[in-house]
């Protein structure tokens, strides 16, 4: 049994809990605040095929050091993970690397040549992911044909769609269009794949999920667009649920100016953060996925256009929500129902005993050096931080996190 004392709940209170465990520990934790811990649907352990990247023992080491005992890992691996003997080889993969015991789900990702694979796949699954804009790796389905079967298979199977959603077609117009601005280096990224690029996807993926009656997630939402629309169809009879991620919450393009093509992420990062803090407000935004995408520095140093995107930041999305939380941007119930209730509830998963203390005092200044991901980078390095976890609680066993 762990024995928790004098922790402060997010409503003020003191609280004495007990979890069962089949080691026995008392913990003092008094000044540190209980939250449950954190489930973050949307991940890149880059497991087949890119473990020099990551794997998932430094991926959920990664994990619990942000608070997070639940992830939902993509499908754009090496090979993709598109069928349901794919599926299996990497949950066995998985099972061999893991050695702190984090609780995960897998997405199936959706091919042109493999849709049957839905269906077979519906009992392994959290999920079947499209993507309708080129991202890292090979999965794309942009024949607009094909993206409406995937999403009637899907409706009629009452299997869920996670989205990344931008018109490949329009991002290929815009390359071209948007020549002039190829001058801007990486600053051009974020011009070629604007908001009318997330935009059009987001309406069309809204379009199928109202026709076939789709439970839709859509992954990393960054604009007002794609918020004005979600807005309207939450309001119809559409079943739709936003993720944002931490980048577009606290990083903007002004990046570029110090990271250059480090900055580099798709969707691409924005003028103002202004849009998605205001869905969150409103209730707009359900979850917030890190969208963890660790590629090597020396990848991300690459020329603009060889140059991988994607954010290392499993680690910092706790850090980063209690910073916002320090500033006053944000409570610690919508933290809550940001990273823990709205997942929970969209995925159907069952309550757990996984808890995170936390440190709403506690300032330290983020280090790459000290990061747990493989990648050791993130774009958050030098950002000083008040609000840290302390300990992790997962399946019984307590984490010290606090290193
Ligand atoms: C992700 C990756 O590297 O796997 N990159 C990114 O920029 N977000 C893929 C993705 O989520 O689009
Ligand atoms: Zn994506
Ligand atoms: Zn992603």
């Amino acid at each position: 049994m762990i024995e928790i004392h004098n922790a402060t709940t997010i409503d003020g209170q003191r609280s004495q809990q007990n979890i069962p465990s089949t080691t026995s520990r008392i913990i003092d934790a008094n000044g540190l605040t209980l939250l449950p811990a954190l489930i973050d649907p949307h991940v890149h352990f880059r497991t087949p095929g890119a473990e020099y990247k990551e794997n998932w023992q430094s991926a959920a080491e990664a994990a619990i050091h942000g608070g997070v005992t639940t992830v939902f890992d993509m499908p754009n691996n090496t090979p993709s993970c598109i069928t349901l003997e794919r599926v299996r080889e990497k949950k066995t993969r998985i099972n061999a690397q893991l050695q702190i015991p984090i609780r995960y789900g897998l997405y199936l990702g959706a091919d042109q040549n493999h849709l049957s694979e839905i269906i077979r796949c519906k009992q392994e699954i959290v999920g079947v992911k499209i993507y309708m804009g080129s991202s890292t790796g090979n999965l794309l389905m942009h024949d607009p044909k094909v993206l409406e079967q995937a999403f009637k298979i899907a409706g009629e199977h009452e299997i869920l769609v996670a989205v990344h959603a931008e018109d490949e077609e329009l991002i290929q117009k815009r390359s071209i269009e948007c020549k002039a601005a190829l001058h801007l280096g990486p600053r051009a990224h974020s011009i070629i794949r604007n908001a009318e690029v997330a935009a059009r996807a987001v309406n069309q993926a809204l379009e199928w999920a109202a026709k076939y009656r789709v439970r839709l997630y859509i992954a990393h939402v960054s604009t007002q667009e794609e918020l004005d629309l979600i807005r309207q169809a939450k309001k119809g009879n559409v079943q739709v649920y936003a993720e944002t991620s931490p980048h577009h919450l606290f990083l903007t393009t002004k990046l570029y100016e110090t990271l250059g093509t480090l900055a580099l992420v798709n969707p691409p990062l924005r003028d103002t953060n202004e849009p998605v803090w205001e869905a969150i407000y409103d209730g707009t935004i359900d979850t917030i996925g890190t969208d963890h995408a660790p590629h090597l520095l020396e990848e991300k140093r690459y020329p603009y256009g060889k140059a991988p995107s994607g954010f290392p930041s499993i680690e910092l999305y706790l850090p980063l929500l209690l910073n916002a939380h320090a500033q006053g941007k944000i409570s610690l119930p919508q933290i809550v129902r940001l990273t823990h209730t709205r997942p929970k509830e969209i995925f159907h998963l069952e309550e757990t005993d996984d808890l995170v203390l936390v440190d709403l005092a506690k300032i330290k200044t983020v280090n790459d050096l000290h990061l747990k991901t493989k990648a050791k980078w993130s774009p958050y390095h030098g950002m000083t931080l008040q609000g840290w976890p302390r300990m992790t609680i997962i399946k019984g066993q307590v984490y010290d996190v606090d290193l």
